[in-house]
């Protein structure tokens, strides 16, 4: 069944608030590069693909239920936090809101009756614990580093490695 307009402008808003995120994390990473921790900078980096790929699913499910994909203005992020925890501090938050976005649109589905809409979110309801889950670890490990230089040297090391 073709998507109604109402819920293919939802949709559509929220295909761009992930792709505000990889904007987010792509700022981050290259906040990441400036300060010379290159495995931050490498986390941001596959998690700014990871948001282009969530973007994506939404792109190809307005197409496959006969909609449009409609792109919005970006918001500049910034440019520099005050440190590694505060940009992951910004990270865990963001996340937080992606969640009660996709809830948002969760409830939009329900009472718009469109199941389709709905059993397509599930997957994405299940990745955002995920998302918030390896955000907050991330917050975690940076407050028990605290000011070690050591520490955040090992954590560096850490984050180079994700795939
Ligand atoms: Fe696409 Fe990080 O949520």
């Amino acid at each position: 069944m073709e998507i109604t307009k109402n819920m293919e402008n939802a949709v559509n808003v929220h295909m761009n608030e992930e792709l505000a995120s990889e904007y987010l994390y792509l700022a981050m990473s290259a906040y990441f590069e400036g300060e010379n921790l290159k495995g931050f900078a490498n986390w941001m980096k596959k998690q700014a693909n990871e948001e282009r790929a969530h973007a994506m699913r939404f792109y190809s499910y307005l197409f496959d239920r006969s909609g449009a994909a409609i792109f919005d203005a970006m918001k500049k992020p910034a440019v520099k936090w005050s440190s590694p925890l505060a940009a992951f501090e910004a990270a865990y938050k963001h996340e937080k809101y992606i969640t009660g976005c996709i809830n948002k649109l969760h409830d939009t589905a329900m009472k718009a009756g469109d199941k389709a809409t709905m059993s397509m979110l599930k997957w994405f309801i299940d990745e955002q614990v995920e998302e918030e889950a390896s955000a907050k670890e991330i917050v975690d490990k940076l407050k028990m580093v605290g000011k070690s230089v050591n520490g955040l040297m090992m954590l560096d090391q850490a984050l180079g490695k994700r795939e």
